[in-house]
């Protein structure tokens, strides 16, 4: 099934065949984010599926309860995405990012991705226990780096309440690889 806003995803973005390494078709999402109306759309889009997530409809207080606390994105595109989330929701944002460049005590976890291996940090006391946290990244590939920030966000207590990307990519099957959680992709291509 496709949607509006995945037929403009898809007029918007840009394949890349061969980038960063030989044999990966990159999906470019930058001029996605360079359009005004479909960054807008993408942003309140990306807010609003955790309505249709069944543990964050669950926990939701009431109408005016977007269903989550705060938004956590990753490094470095999903930073983009996160900020614009947040401020429609109403929220804060928290960053998980390349190791090394958060200043305090954090938490750290190696992962593999489509085109290399890495590793991600988050502030140990950036989540309170038990606040409802939306993790949110622009590409769903292998899910190696959407399965790292997961596993950081619940090690300091938060509660993943959903998982929103633009674009997923399914033969990588990353989707299984976040299970049991449930992600929401914009556009599956
Ligand atoms: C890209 C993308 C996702 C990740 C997806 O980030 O933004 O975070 O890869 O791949 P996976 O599902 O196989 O883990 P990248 O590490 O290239 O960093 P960037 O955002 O700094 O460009
Ligand atoms: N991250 C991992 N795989 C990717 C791809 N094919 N395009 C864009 N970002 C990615």
């Amino acid at each position: 099934s496709t949607t509006p806003l995945a037929e403009l995803i898809a007029s918007i973005a840009v394949d890349i065949p061969d980038f960063p390494e030989p044999g990966v078709v990159f999906r470019d999402l930058t001029p996605v984010f360079a359009d005004a109306s479909a960054f807008r759309q993408v942003a309140e889009a990306l807010a609003g599926s955790v309505l249709e997530d069944p543990r964050g409809a669950a926990l939701r207080t009431g109408p005016d309860d977007p269903g989550f606390d705060v938004v956590v994105g990753v490094e470095a595109r999903g930073f983009l995405l996160a900020a614009a989330v947040a401020v429609v929701a109403g929220t804060g944002v928290v960053p998980v990012r390349k190791a090394g460049k958060l200043p305090r005590s954090t938490v750290s976890a190696d992962y593999t991705l489509e085109y290399g291996t890495a590793t991600l940090e988050l502030h140990t006391d950036s989540i309170t226990p038990g606040q409802r946290v939306l993790v949110v990244d622009d590409v769903l590939a292998t899910g190696g780096t959407l399965e790292a920030a997961i596993g950081l966000v619940e090690r300091v207590g938060g509660v993943v309440t959903s998982v929103s990307v633009v674009i997923e990519l399914p033969a990588l099957g990353g989707r299984q690889r976040v299970a049991p959680h449930t992600v929401h992709a914009l556009w599956t291509t």
